[in-house]
């Protein structure tokens, strides 16, 4: 399909590693790193093109230091997806359809329920999934504490502290991420083998926030209790993903 694969991966892997280099540590090579073995793992269950999903997951996140750079204006799946296709053409990739289909893949990893958005061939659902998947377990875990480090948020908060606060506030905690983004992704993962990791690493998150809920002396907080804030309102607004 593409012309020595194992070389033209390792030139797109240069690229890709040199734009993420100025991001930040959330979203950067070590986290695409990760996307890459989960999607690999993935593809072996539900198959797929592997070398699209090797070069999709690669390019995935190029266009994210941009979308830093301006504050969001930028959607960094759009730009990615533009990235993308360029960086594939330069590095000799001639089929369009080919790159087409890599873009798509970068294009619709952020999927949020807008129109045109859903990630639609099934190397696109994997990418998406694999890319959900880094934000859950103990690597999501680690990755929020170290977000909320980042905007200065509290080490933990009270339910009602992390779900009636704005989104990059001082309660903008690990604890607020899970209660308003985490906790729910695993039923929006698009593969059932993505579904199956995401349920054992929500899991594994919901006995981590128990033990500290109970260390911290807080009260005991149900799965259920994630939906609503203590008002019953919808829920809070999730950070940018
Ligand atoms: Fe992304
Ligand atoms: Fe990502």
């Amino acid at each position: 399909m593409f012309d020595d694969f194992p070389d033209l991966l390792a030139r797109v892997e240069r690229r890709a590693r040199d734009l993420l280099a100025t991001g930040p540590c959330c979203h950067d090579w070590d986290h695409t790193c990760r996307v890459r073995l989960l999607a690999q793992e993935i593809q072996r269950q539900e198959g797929g093109d592997l070398q699209v999903i090797e070069l999709a997951t690669v390019l995935h996140d190029i266009g994210r230091p941009q979308e830093i750079l301006d504050q969001g204006q930028t959607c960094h799946a759009q730009l990615g997806a533009v990235l993308a296709d360029k960086i594939l053409l330069e590095e000799g990739v001639a089929d369009s359809a080919l790159r087409r289909q890599i873009a798509e893949c970068v294009r619709t990893h952020r999927f949020r329920n807008r129109q045109g958005d859903t990630p639609a061939s099934l190397e696109a659902k994997i990418v998406y999934d694999a890319d959900k998947l880094d934000s859950m377990g103990a690597i999501g875990l680690a990755r929020s504490f170290h977000f909320a480090g980042r905007v200065g948020a509290r080490v933990h908060n009270l339910p009602a502290e992390a779900l009636n606060s704005p989104s990059y506030s001082k309660e903008d905690t690990a604890w607020r991420e899970f209660l308003v983004k985490q906790s729910h992704l695993a039923e929006r993962l698009l593969t059932a083998t993505g579904r199956r990791l995401a349920t054992d690493r929500l899991q594994y998150m919901w006995e981590f926030f128990s033990r500290l809920n109970q260390e911290c002396g807080y009260p005991a907080f149900e799965c259920g209790d994630a939906q609503t804030n203590e008002h019953g309102d919808a829920r809070a607004q999730s950070r940018a993903e």
